[in-house]
């Protein structure tokens, strides 16, 4: 009798012991872990999950108004993080996202996604190109000198997005985002979109999506 009692006090140990492991390996956003992780940092793969359900397998978003994060630059990638987790870039998910996240997290979560590099960006069905009219091509010149990568920038490209082969309705969202001048911050990007009126917005919303970068994979 006693040799079954500790057989079966045994199996209960490794089946609640086994219980607690995979609990811990399949359900990476459960309640109980979320507010564990503001005393303890979530490990890396827990954190890459929970952006995965949002942002895509490896980055590359599949969901309307979510950004591709795969091949973003990291400089600009950890500034975005560290401006939802001050809220001086507004969205009430993406800081209830980083609020969990240290400093270090938020630069290894960048460095992350920078290293998907763009293969599964340029895997992206990107469309024909659009036509500008004279005002519009004259504009995207000035918006390439900070978000392609050319002789001027070589020194700050990291603090500019990637905008060619991302979704068009997160871009035209984001430029109207600027316009408001109360979602986001930044001076530069407020002067620029206030060149912009109704549907231009758009029509250079298509054409970065349907545009390949000049930046090649891997490049930093
Ligand atoms: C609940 C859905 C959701 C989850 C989970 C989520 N995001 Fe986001 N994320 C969004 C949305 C929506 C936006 C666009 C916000 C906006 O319009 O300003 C965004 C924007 C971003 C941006 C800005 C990208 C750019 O091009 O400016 C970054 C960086 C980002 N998320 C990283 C992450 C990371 C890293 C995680 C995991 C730690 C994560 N997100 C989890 C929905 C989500
Ligand atoms: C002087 C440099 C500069 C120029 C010129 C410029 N941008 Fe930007 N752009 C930036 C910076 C810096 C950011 C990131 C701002 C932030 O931190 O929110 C940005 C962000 C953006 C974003 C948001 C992308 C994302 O992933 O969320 C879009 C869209 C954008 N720019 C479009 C344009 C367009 C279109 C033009 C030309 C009409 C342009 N930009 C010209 C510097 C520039």
């Amino acid at each position: 009798m006693k040799t079954l009692a500790w057989i079966i006090a045994v199996t209960i140990a490794i089946s609640v012991f086994y219980g607690q492991l995979t609990r811990g390996a399949k359900t990476p956003a459960t309640k109980e872990t979320a507010s564990s992780a503001t005393m303890d940092m979530p490990p890396m793969p827990q954190v890459i999950a929970q952006c995965a359900s949002c942002h895509g397998e490896d980055g590359v978003s599949n969901t309307r108004y979510v950004p591709h994060l795969a091949g973003q630059r990291r400089g600009y990638l950890t500034n975005q993080l560290r401006a939802f987790h001050d809220n001086t870039r507004k969205n009430r998910g993406m800081h209830a996202v980083v609020m969990p996240l240290s400093d270090s997290s938020i630069e290894d979560v960048a460095a992350y996604y920078w290293a998907q590099g763009q293969v599964k960006r340029a895997n992206i069905d990107s469309g024909s190109s659009v036509e500008l009219n004279p005002k519009l091509a004259e504009l995207v010149e000035k918006c390439d000198r900070c978000h392609e990568p050319n002789e001027y920038n070589q020194d700050a490209i990291q603090q500019y997005p990637i905008l060619a082969g991302q979704r068009q309705e997160y871009l035209a969202h984001s430029m109207r985002d600027f316009q408001s001048k109360h979602m986001r911050d930044n001076e530069m990007m407020y002067a620029m979109t206030d060149l912009l009126i109704g549907e231009e917005v758009d029509t250079l919303a298509t054409y970065y999506q349907n545009r390949r970068s000049a930046e090649r994979v891997g490049r930093h």
